[in-house]
C-alpha cells in the first residue's frame, strides 16, 4: 500500500468508527495530514475535552494520551504506538515529591505536563511551555518546586526573579544536550538567521536566541517574522514542517541531533491499527488516579485561559 492510500483508508475508518485523531506537532508530515488536530501539548490538552467523537487516537507520546484521557474520561483513549513514552516525564517519583512536600510545606508543586498521571497526582498546578511563564506568574505563592525540566525552571524564574524556584535535576534527553558550541557553528554558517529555540534547550543555548517558545509558538512566531533564514532550536519535524509551509524562507535545524526517537516511534500503520481498535494501547485509570491527576490540568487551563 502506498502511503497516500493507507491515509485514505486512515479517513474512511476514522469516520466510520467515530475516531478523532490527535497528533503532536513532532509527528511526522504523512501522520499530521490525516490528523483533525495538531498542536503543542497546551492545544492537545484544551482540544482534547472539545471531542466530540467516542474515541481519541493520539499521535504523540504516552502523558499526551493520559492527558486526554483525563480530561475525557467518558472517552476511549488510545495511544497509537504503545513504544511512545516520553523519558521525561518519569525522572521522578510521586514519592520524592511527598517527602519534599513533608519537608517544605509553604512550596507550590509545579510539574511540567510531560510527567506521569501519578505525578500529576501530587502537583499543584500542571503547566506546558506555552503557558509556564504566564500560569507561574499568576500563582501567588512564591515558593515554588518546579518539576522535571531543569531549564523550563530556570527559564521561568529568569521571568520571575522574585520567587523562590527550586528545580531538580531533570529535562529533556534531546533538547538538553544542545550545548552553546552548537549555536556558535550554525551561527557561523547562517550569520543572517534568526534563532528560534524551545525552553528545553539549556540557558546557555537559549541565551543566544531571538525568541524562545513552545513548538506551536516557533510556528507562529517563524510564520509572523519577515526574515529569510530561521534556526530552529527544537525537535527537527518542526524545520521541515516549516520549510513544506514556507517555501520562500529557509529553516535550518540547530542541530541534526534534534530527533526525538519517541515522537517518531509512532507510523502511519501505528495509526491505521489503532483507528481499525487493532492496535495501539488503551488508557485506563482507577476513578481516584483519575480525579487527583486532573486537578492540576483543570488548574492549568484555568489559569492560562
Ligand atoms: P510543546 O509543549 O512545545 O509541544 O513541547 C512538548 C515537548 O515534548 C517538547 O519536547
Ligand atoms: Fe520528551 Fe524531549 Fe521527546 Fe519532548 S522531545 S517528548 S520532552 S524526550
Amino acid at each position: 500500500m502506498t502511503v497516500e492510500q493507507l491515509q485514505k483508508s486512515i479517513r474512511e475508518l476514522k469516520k466510520e468508527n467515530d475516531v478523532c485523531i490527535l497528533a503532536h506537532s513532532y509527528q511526522t508530515r504523512e501522520i499530521c495530514e490525516i490528523a483533525d488536530i495538531v498542536g503543542d501539548s497546551f492545544k492537545l490538552s484544551v482540544e482534547a475535552q472539545k471531542v466530540k467523537n467516542s474515541k481519541i487516537v493520539m499521535c504523540g507520546v504516552h502523558f499526551m494520551a493520559e492527558t486526554a484521557k483525563l480530561l475525557s474520561p467518558e472517552k476511549t483513549v488510545v495511544i497509537a504506538s504503545d513504544e511512545a513514552g516520553c523519558p521525561m516525564a518519569e525522572q521522578f517519583t510521586p514519592e520524592e515529591v511527598l517527602k519534599f512536600k513533608a519537608e517544605h510545606p509553604s512550596y507550590s508543586v509545579v510539574s511540567y505536563i510531560n510527567t506521569t498521571a501519578a505525578l500529576k497526582c501530587v502537583t499543584d498546578v500542571c503547566v506546558t511551555s506555552s503557558s509556564a511563564v504566564e500560569i507561574v506568574g499568576k500563582i501567588e505563592n512564591n515558593d515554588i518546586l518546579f518539576i522535571p525540566d531543569k531549564n523550563l525552571g530556570a527559564f521561568v524564574q529568569k521571568a520571575y526573579p522574585e520567587k523562590n524556584i527550586v528545580c531538580w535535576n531533570g529535562g529533556c534527553p534531546v533538547h538538553g544536550k544542545m550545548t552553546a558550541a552548537d549555536v556558535k557553528a550554525i551561527k557561523a554558517k547562517f550569520p543572517e538567521a534568526k534563532f528560534l529555540v524551545h525552553p528545553e534547550c539549556p540557558p546557555e543555548v537559549c541565551e543566544n536566541a531571538d525568541y524562545i517558545g513552545s513548538t506551536a509558538g516557533i510556528i507562529d512566531y517563524a510564520r509572523k517574522l519577515d526574515a529569510e533564514q530561521f534556526i530552529i532550536g527544537t525537535e527537527i519535524s518542526i524545520t521541515a514542517q516549516l520549510s513544506y509551509e514556507m517555501p520562500s524562507k529557509r529553516f535550518v535545524n540547530l542541530s541534526k541531533h534534534l530527533i526525538c526517537t519517541d515522537m517518531k516511534a509512532t507510523t502511519l500503520m501505528d495509526v491505521y491499527n489503532a483507528v481499525c481498535g487493532k492496535g495501539g494501547l488503551e488508557i485506563t485509570f482507577d476513578a481516584d488516579t483519575a480525579a487527583k491527576a486532573r486537578h492540576c490540568i483543570d488548574e492549568m487551563i484555568r489559569l492560562g485561559g
